[in-house]
């Protein structure tokens, strides 16, 4: 048995659906274990790019078991559209293949409202969120407000859960001047209605974990967002509701007894992006940073907004390896870097005369000075190269450079969306 994570640890969208799909062949379970519907996941097979946003990257394969756990907050309009999707599209055919756990916490309209309103409330010091509503659902979580999964297959208990709650949430989309309402009826319909389609996935995810490792099989745990996004060691406030290592990984997947992971992989892309508010050192507000954007198709799956751009931060990085505790690196998109004539890498902050190759915290990011290292770009076309060696030298001392920086051993590179276009290097399972 192999227990492995994958986690981003940038800003997010570092390529997380790709890999876990890349590594989803040799699984039996891949899991989702915090984050919710702010996710957005690409997987590109063949001709198919299919954006996930709670279901596992491993649906694509039928015999791999995909679980949602109880510390994903779940908006059950959205994964009934997802489920919808990936059917007509000739997967999912067995509900067998996927269970979302009943004691996952739900995305409710109210929380999309709110979340919005607050964005708004806040102005200038907006964080830029996805809009989801994961904010204020992980409030009712902590709370002990939230509504759960399991309510929806008891429709006495829905309506119950409802009527508790609306009150407060109508005064509260009053104070932020919004115009809609809850009605407790009308909301009562909607998810009974929505419950009947799901029922079939609504499964014990913990006790499905814990058959799966009972039988010695592998199991991959799919982080969402970024370890920089980190809602206690990310740069708060401008970081998402919850956590991002893969500390939480056995909690949130319901794992209720002591294991250890394998591996813990790191997914980083060659270059940097950020969507949102908050801190980026290394960003580049200029013709770089644009072609990037276009090059790199930069723009949000789950929201379409245009993606900041800038160089690889290995200050940044290092940090996020040593405080999610990675084994392995995951280099995405190198593809990107083979159009610039000149490629910038991050090695240091400028703290007056001093110059630091490490920071405490993330908290440390607002107000540094990057220092760059210049090569010459290698200036060719990288999306078919297969192994370390198809990659010019120049490349591989860029990977080079990222595993003395980290002290993280690089173990995929990928050189273009699809499976295939990866090099490989050792595999999770056998790190
Ligand atoms: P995630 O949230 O970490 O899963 O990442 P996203 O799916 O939001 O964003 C990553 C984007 O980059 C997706 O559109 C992927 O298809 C694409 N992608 C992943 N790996 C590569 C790569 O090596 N090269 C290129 N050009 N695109 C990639
Ligand atoms: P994946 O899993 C990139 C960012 C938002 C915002 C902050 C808070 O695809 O990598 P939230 O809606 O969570 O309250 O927003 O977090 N954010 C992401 N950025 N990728 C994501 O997910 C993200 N999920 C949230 O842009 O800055
Ligand atoms: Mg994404």
């Amino acid at each position: 048995m192999s227990l492995v994570a994958v986690i981003g640890i940038q800003w997010g969208d570092e390529g997380k659906g790709k890999i876990v799909d890349l590594y989803s062949k040799d699984a039996n379970c891949v899991v989702r274990y915090q984050g919710g519907s702010n996710a957005g996941h690409t997987v590109a097979v063949g001709e198919e790019v299919i954006a996930l946003h709670h279901i596992p990257s491993g649906i694509l394969y039928p015999n791999v078991k995909c679980l949602i756990g109880s510390g994903v907050v779940v908006d059950p309009y959205v994964i009934l559209d997802e489920i919808n999707m990936l059917r007509e599209k000739g997967f999912v055919q067995n509900p067998a293949q996927l269970a979302i756990s009943p004691l996952a916490n739900m995305i409710m309209p109210y929380h999309r409202w709110l979340d919005v309103a607050r964005e708004q409330a806040r102005g200038e010091r907006k964080i830029g969120t996805t809009g989801r509503g994961v904010g204020p659902a992980q409030e009712d979580r902590v709370g002990r407000r939230g509504i759960r999964m399991y309510e929806l297959l008891h429709e006495e208990r829905l309506e119950a859960a409802i009527a508790a709650v609306v009150p407060e949430k109508n005064a509260l989309l009053e104070y932020y001047g919004v115009k809609e309402r809850v009605s407790p009826s009308v909301l009562a319909a909607e998810l009974s209605h929505l419950g009947k389609k799901l029922t079939p996935f609504i499964q014990s995810v913990d006790s499905l974990l814990f058959q799966s490792m009972a039988r010695g099989e592998n199991v991959l745990f799919e982080g969402a967002q970024g370890v920089l996004l980190d809602l206690d060691i990310g740069s708060v406030p401008y970081v998402t509701s919850s956590n991002t290592t893969a500390a939480t990984c056995l909690s949130g997947a319901g794992v209720m007894v002591p294991h250890s992971l394998d591996a813990i992989i790191g997914v980083s892309k060659a270059y940097a992006t950020r969507v949102g508010e908050g801190p980026f050192p290394t960003e580049q507000v200029n013709e770089d940073g644009s072609k990037m954007r276009e090059i790199g198709g930069e723009f949000g799956t789950t929201t379409g907004r245009a993606r900041r751009c800038g160089w690889l931060d290995l200050v940044a990085l290092k940090y996020a390896v040593r405080v999610s505790g990675c084994t392995a690196l995951a280099i995405t998109k190198i593809d990107v870097l083979s159009y610039f004539d000149k490629i910038q890498i991050c090695t240091g902050y400028r703290m007056g005369d001093e110059t630091v190759s490490d920071i405490p915290d993330a908290m440390s990011l607002t107000h540094v000075q990057p220092y760059y290292e210049e090569s010459p770009g290698w200036k060719e076309d990288l999306t078919s190269a297969r192994h370390l060696k198809d990659l010019p030298m120049k490349a591989r001392h860029y990977i080079d450079l990222i595993e003395d920086f980290t002290k993280c051993p690089v173990v995929s590179i990928s050189v273009g969306p699809r499976r295939d276009q990866t090099i490989e290097r050792k595999k999770p399972w056998k790190l």
